[in-house]
């Protein structure tokens, strides 16, 4: 089980989890407070890349969904276990399977808050976080899925509504930005966390180095150990 505390109104959710399904991270906490910073009243939302479900049902239980919580996920067991977790906690929920916007076609929000797997893939393999049955499948420098996502945002957003989403600068952070710039005009970091690598990755230098050096992710070194980060993107349609 997990337990989330929501920090507005300190109720404490318990969320079931399962091997093959992605076990919620502080990259996960942060981008719930973000997004509680960010939205002001109800909103309709989605929660793409939605995993066990945390980040919807934590913004339901926070009293910032109008309507059920929309979620959808590529893995199949994600889908089956965050609609098990919704109805536990009496959260109105639809959830669909499927990469993307695939499950979402004609359908806009008012907020999508997206948090697919956003890291480089050989990162991904050393890291805790995506045992096996866990995907990731970012390719290399781990943009695959945001740069589409992003390209794609606009036009499942009603007017005035809100992209939210993490850039791990495990993965090319330059690049993501580029098609951000490209997509929106207007988008600030919301939040921000550095964090040390695990030693157990760090131990990793043939896999870490040729991907930094070649710019795929951003690490730097501070009192012997390297450091990444989070930033929190929200841009305005
Ligand atoms: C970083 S996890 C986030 C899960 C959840 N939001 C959380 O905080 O625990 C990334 C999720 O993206 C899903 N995923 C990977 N590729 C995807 C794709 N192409 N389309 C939709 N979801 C995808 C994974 O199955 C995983 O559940």
């Amino acid at each position: 089980m997990y337990r989330y505390t929501c920090k507005n109104n300190q109720d404490e959710l318990l969320f079931e989890l399962k091997r093959e399904v992605f076990h919620p991270t502080d990259t996960s906490s942060i981008l719930i407070e973000a997004c509680g910073k960010a939205i002001t009243s109800p909103k309709k939302i989605l929660d793409l890349g939605c995993g066990c479900g945390l980040v919807g049902i934590a913004l339901a239980k926070m009293g910032l969904c109008k309507g059920p919580v929309y979620a959808s996920d590529l893995s199949g067991e994600a889908i089956e276990l965050a609609r098990k977790n919704a109805e536990r906690m009496s959260v109105e929920y639809v959830a669909r399977r499927g990469s993307m916007f695939e499950p979402w076609d004609g359908e806009k929000f008012d907020v999508i808050v997206d948090d697919v797997a956003g890291i480089s893939d050989d990162i991904a393999g050393i890291s805790p976080w995506y045992p096996e049955g866990v995907s990731c499948g970012a390719g290399r420098d781990g943009v695959k899925w945001i740069v589409q996502i992003i390209e794609q945002s606009g036009r499942h957003l009603n007017e005035g509504g809100m992209f939210i989403f993490p850039i791990l600068s495990l993965s090319n952070a330059d690049k993501i930005i580029q098609s951000l710039r490209g997509a929106y005009s207007s988008y600030e970091i919301i939040a921000k966390k550095d964090w040390f690598l695990p030693d157990a990755m760090a131990a990793r230098q043939d896999i870490l180095m040729p991907l930094i050096n070649d710019g795929s992710i951003i690490c730097h070194k501070k009192y012997g150990k390297w450091i990444w980060y989070t930033h929190i993107y929200k841009a305005n349609v």
